[in-house]
């Protein structure tokens, strides 16, 4: 069977969308060839999964420019929607060529923008001032504003050609007080040599990928490869969608990307990845978060620090009705929730809608400030998934410990796990209205309970 997922974020990014990805990838690569897809972002993105090096030694990898493929061998392609970080890029590249020796095609749209240096500094600049957004520092909202703007945008099509350095020197020039303004340089002449000089290597090493990727992804589909779209983000995030002004500036429900791929939509399942709890890093509101016990357990249990920025994440009680929304608006056809190995032994209150102005609603304002207060199910959830290990602690420390537990639920599915968790999933899939097809139960490839494809 050919694997056909847009695997998207259902809450606030960080939701385990890196480790189902490389789940995904590592199962539908024993019956067919993959190629895994970037469609938008760029290196605000941080992909942690745990994966076997050549020498079969499980190591920490990390991805921000490139999609999670690097660790299985899949062939790799980057969207025209990417916030593509040349740099960065070729760095996870080297290292997954050292650790996996990674040999996968690799293949770039032609249509895809460049983020460079003074994204990320005019970013960083921004950021001093009295209102910020608490973004990654990557250059996102910079390199969108550019790529909107249409003449500042660099294509991956000028970046590997011969008129870069002209359209490089253009580009600077019209960017010239914005540069003048942060600091950035104070000779444009200067700083466009230094541009040139730092990305003389790389744009050769990266040539040779340009593809016109709309035709080259029909292709796959053509040839019955699995193909794996790997979203960045959380639906909350989005441009359009989330909670503006604190979201992210790339447009990434999943739906956006099979037109910037030229893959039919209808061929595919969407899959969300929601975390049993939400997290937010950065600035914006948390509906579900109360201040008493649950979060900063949870911060303490889980380890919620951001893979791209090492903030501590805030966590607030489940929100299933901003996870029916994001399904919603993603129309997705199945969930896999993600971090259920984290939560035991405590009170879980799941929110179903939230109060405005005196009255209860199940809708999600954009001004999250309106929100009065959450609406919990008038029950909580309770469970031991780990006999013997009440008090959890980090992830990978338990991950030795809780391996023989895990893997009996792995191998005897839903059925085998806890009464008040199977409950939690019952009452969660009447109120979503899409069913939870797959649970994880740690960050390993081994450690998620029945994915099911059945659906949608
Ligand atoms: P930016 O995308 O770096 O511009 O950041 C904008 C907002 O999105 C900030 O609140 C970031 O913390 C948040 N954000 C961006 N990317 C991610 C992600 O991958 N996970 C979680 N939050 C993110
Ligand atoms: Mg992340």
């Amino acid at each position: 069977m050919q694997t056909l997922v847009a695997v998207i974020g259902l809450q606030f990014g960080d939701e385990g969308k890196g480790k189902i990805v490389d789940k995904i990838v590592a199962e539908a690569q024993k019956n067919n060839k993959t190629v895994v897809v970037r469609f938008q972002g760029g290196t605000n993105a941080g992909h942690t999964i745990y994966a076997k090096d050549k020498d079969n030694n499980l190591v920490e990898f990390i991805t921000h420019a490139a999609p999670t493929g690097l660790a299985t061998n899949a062939d790799i392609a980057i969207g025209p929607s990417v916030a593509f970080d040349p740099e960065r890029f070729v760095e996870e590249l080297t290292k997954a060529r050292e650790l996996f020796n990674y040999t996968g095609r690799i293949m770039i749209s032609e249509r895809t923008g460049m983020l460079l240096d003074y994204h990320r500094k005019l970013d960083a600049w921004k950021e001093t001032k009295a209102k910020n957004i608490g973004t990654t520092k990557s250059g996102i909202g910079p390199f969108y504003k550019d790529n909107a703007d249409r003449l500042t945008r660099i294509t991956f099509y000028d970046y590997v050609s011969e008129h870069f350095p002209e359209k490089l020197k253009e580009v600077l020039e019209m960017k010239k007080s914005d540069l003048l303004g942060a600091k950035i340089t104070e000779d444009i002449d200067a700083y466009h040599k230094e541009l040139l000089t730092a990305h003389e290597k790389i744009r050769k090493e990266l040539k040779q990928y340009i593809e016109i990727l709309e035709y080259r992804m029909r292709e796959y589909l053509d040839k019955g490869y699995n193909i794996i779209i790997e979203g960045a983000q959380g639906t909350n995030l989005d441009n359009d969608m989330g909670t503006i002004p604190d979201v992210t500036s790339s447009h990434l429900l999943a739906p956006h990307a099979f037109p910037t791929l030229g893959l039919p939509r209808k061929l595919f399942k969407i899959i969300g990845i929601e975390k049993i709890y939400p997290t937010r890093v950065g600035n914006g509101k948390l509906p579900t978060l109360e201040e008493d016990v649950f979060g900063p357990k949870v911060v303490k249990n889980a380890g919620e620090f951001g893979a791209t920025t090492g903030r501590e994440r805030r966590v607030g009680y489940p929100d299933w009705a901003l996870v029916k929304r994001s399904v919603m608006l993603n129309d997705c056809d199945g969930i896999i929730m993600t971090r259920t190995d984290c939560l035991q032994n405590m009170d879980i209150k799941a929110g179903i809608g939230y109060v405005i102005k005196g009255e209860k609603t199940e809708e999600l304002p954009l001004d999250l400030s309106l929100i009065e207060k959450p609406i919990f199910l008038d029950k909580t959830f309770s469970w031991i998934l780990w006999k013997g290990h009440e008090d959890l602690s980090n992830p990978l420390e338990m991950d030795a410990l809780l391996k023989e537990q895990r893997t009996n639920y792995v191998k005897n599915g839903f059925d085998s796990l806890p009464e008040g968790l199977k409950d939690y999933v019952k009452e969660h899939d009447k109120f979503v209205g899409c069913p939870i097809i797959g649970i994880s139960l740690g960050p390993g490839r081994d450690e998620t309970v029945d994915i099911k494809w059945n659906v949608g």
